[in-house]
């Protein structure tokens, strides 16, 4: 596994791209306090939107300020992947994430300028592909993530894909505070991809309801179901109570739908969260979420350190 980071951070956390809730703000704050920053590209509904966003982010950064990253759905469904390539040529995110497809139509452009690429994947069929694509790190989503989510224990998902790849992992999926950080890292990973820790961020765009939901919420409050997107994902039932679906007889949808406006629709009034909600109990500023995290991280550290001492 890479023995160092490729980038200077406070906590190998990255604040992983939300739909309809990353925009610069929440990236460009993550990044100033010392961790990644990410954003997914269908949250700009136009190019010129896109091309704005990633001038705003890259104005704000300064070089000791931690990394950005663009999320790109490489589906076949996403019309707009030519443009984001462009831009993305144009503002060179240090790190560029796959998500819902193959790496392979992003790896040219972004190798091109030295940037690093991580393909998002859910299961080991596709870590084998991401490796097999040549990816410098993946995006190990696992069971409890919110939003689409995988299935996999990360520690199960961290130990398989390490027999076979030497590249970065970032492992999400339940995990929301520095003890998890510390545990993932000890178990192989290089990074936490944390969605859920996120939502209730000051400068995270859900709208005041749902970060209040996310505060009341629980583990307990969620379902996964494939019958929004066609893809499993984890759902806040609350929202889908307020939406009047009744999350006891969802049924499935025949198509996969990521980016069409009705797809937008249906992530603007269901709310979707991972299994981290137990760990937030208010809306703060990512530079307290981020201080949160490091000294729990920190202690976490230390005992660790002083179990394995009297081992
Ligand atoms: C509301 C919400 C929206 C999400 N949207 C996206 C997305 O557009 N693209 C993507 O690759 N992942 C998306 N995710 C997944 C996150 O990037 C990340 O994998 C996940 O949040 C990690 O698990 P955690 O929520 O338990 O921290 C979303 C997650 C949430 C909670």
């Amino acid at each position: 596994m890479p023995a160092s980071l490729p980038f200077k951070m406070r906590l190998p956390v990255i604040a992983a791209p939300m739909f309809l809730i990353s925009g610069p703000e929440l990236v460009i704050a993550a990044c100033k306090a010392g961790i990644g920053g990410a954003f997914p590209t269908p949250n700009c509904r136009t190019a010129a939107e896109l091309d704005a966003w990633m001038g705003q982010i890259t104005d704000a950064l300064a070089p000791s300020d931690g990394p950005w990253a663009a999320n790109l759905i490489t589906h076949s469904t996403n019309k707009g992947l030519a443009d984001d390539l462009a831009l993305i040529a144009q503002y060179r995110p240090p790190v560029v994430i796959t998500a819902l497809g193959s790496p392979k139509p992003v790896m040219e452009t972004v190798k091109a300028y030295g940037g690093l690429v991580f393909a998002d994947v859910t299961s080991l069929g596709l870590a084998r592909k991401a490796a097999d694509a040549g990816v410098d790190g993946m995006a190990c989503i696992s069971a409890g993530a919110g939003g689409h989510t995988g299935h996999l224990s990360p520690f199960a998902f961290i130990s398989a894909v390490r027999q076979f790849f030497d590249g970065y992992i970032a492992v999400g999926g339940g995990i929301a505070d520095g003890a998890g950080v510390a545990g993932a890292v000890a178990a192989g990973a290089d990074f936490v991809y944390m969605g859920t820790r996120f939502l209730a961020a000051s400068e995270s765009r859900a709208q005041d309801a749902y970060k209040d939901m996310v505060v009341s919420s629980g583990p307990d409050d969620l379902i996964v179901s494939n019958a929004i997107t066609g893809t499993n994902a984890s759902w806040l039932k609350p929202s889908l109570i307020a939406a009047g679906l009744d999350p006891d007889a969802l049924t499935a949808p025949t198509a996969r739908d990521y980016n069409s406006g009705s797809a937008q629709k249906r992530w603007k009034d269901l709310w979707a969260a991972g299994q981290g909600l137990q760990t937030i109990d208010r809306v703060m500023p990512t530079s307290q979420i981020v201080a949160r995290l490091e000294a729990e991280y920190r202690d976490a550290a230390g005992r660790f350190t002083a179990l394995t001492a009297r081992a």
